[in-house]
């Protein structure tokens, strides 16, 4: 599984970085309820059709399409593009994110997020640790004077997310949530915060499920804003705030 999954983020990496697309081509409503931009569309075409014809069994939850059942044990939750917005803009941090698991994150076996303009890929499977480009990583060990958080911000965060923002020594906020729990995972960054007004704008499972088994196996947790680990259950409108922290003390220091 290990080797198809990262052909099948070669392939998308392929498909997705050509030059002569309008990829923010607007296609309507996904499953989700959000917008589909082309560039969703082909990259989630794709995956669905290497995995039919690899592996018909696995059932797909997937960002635009909701849930394919294919009579397995197994699902492939998927999210095609990680921060459409960027990719449709020319900001180069997007992403893959690809898990596997049956019923709830927590049950996850394999996780792959690639950053489809680097070729970064991190990768895990349950109970053997999380890798990037094949080295195994670990999370930051905090200072509480320098501590460095990304986080969601603008008119859609939530209070929490703006009383957190106040407490770090830094603030970075990159727009691919995927990615930057992948960047907790190895330590570039301490933690990642994301909660909005009402929770309209809260992660989905499809969002979050590769990066927190990646995080996990690291060492790290993801906890929602009442301080639970999340685990969302396989269900395209499941969605949660997101504290994803390499050490718990960050908890203490935010609260
Ligand atoms: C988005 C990204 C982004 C987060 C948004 C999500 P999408 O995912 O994860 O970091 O701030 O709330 O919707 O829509 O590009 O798959
Ligand atoms: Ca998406």
């Amino acid at each position: 599984m290990k080797e198809f999954l990262h052909e099948v983020a070669d392939s998308v990496q392929n498909a997705v970085t050509r030059r002569d697309m309008n990829w923010g081509e607007d296609l309507g409503l996904g499953a989700d309820g959000t917008t589909t931009s082309l560039i969703d569309k082909v990259a989630e075409d794709l995956v669905v059709e290497i995995f039919q014809e690899e592996y018909p069994d696995i059932n797909i939850l997937s960002e635009e399409l909701g849930y394919m059942d294919n009579g397995g044990e197994n699902t492939l939750v998927l999210d095609p593009i990680d921060g459409t917005y960027n990719a449709t803009h020319g900001f180069p941090f997007f992403s893959l994110s690809m898990a596997i698991g049956n019923q709830t994150m927590s049950d996850c076996h394999y996780g792959l997020v690639r950053h489809l303009t680097s070729g970064v890929s991190y990768w895990a499977e349950k109970g053997k640790g999380a890798f990037k480009d094949g080295i195994p990583i670990k999370p930051s060990q905090p200072k509480r004077d320098k501590l460095v958080l990304a986080a969601y911000l603008g008119q859609e965060t939530s209070d929490r997310g703006f009383q957190i923002a106040h407490i770090p020594r830094r603030v970075r906020a990159y727009g691919s949530a995927a990615l930057e729990i992948c960047m907790v995972a190895e330590g570039m960054l301490d933690g990642f915060h994301l909660s909005s007004k009402k929770g309209y704008r809260d992660l989905r499972v499809v969002d979050i499920a590769a990066a927190t088994l990646i995080l996990r196996e690291a060492g790290g947790e993801v906890y929602d804003d009442d301080g639970n680990p999340v685990d969302l259950p396989f269900k395209v409108n499941a969605r949660s705030q997101v504290l994803a922290v390499g050490d718990k003390v960050v908890l203490e220091w935010i609260k």
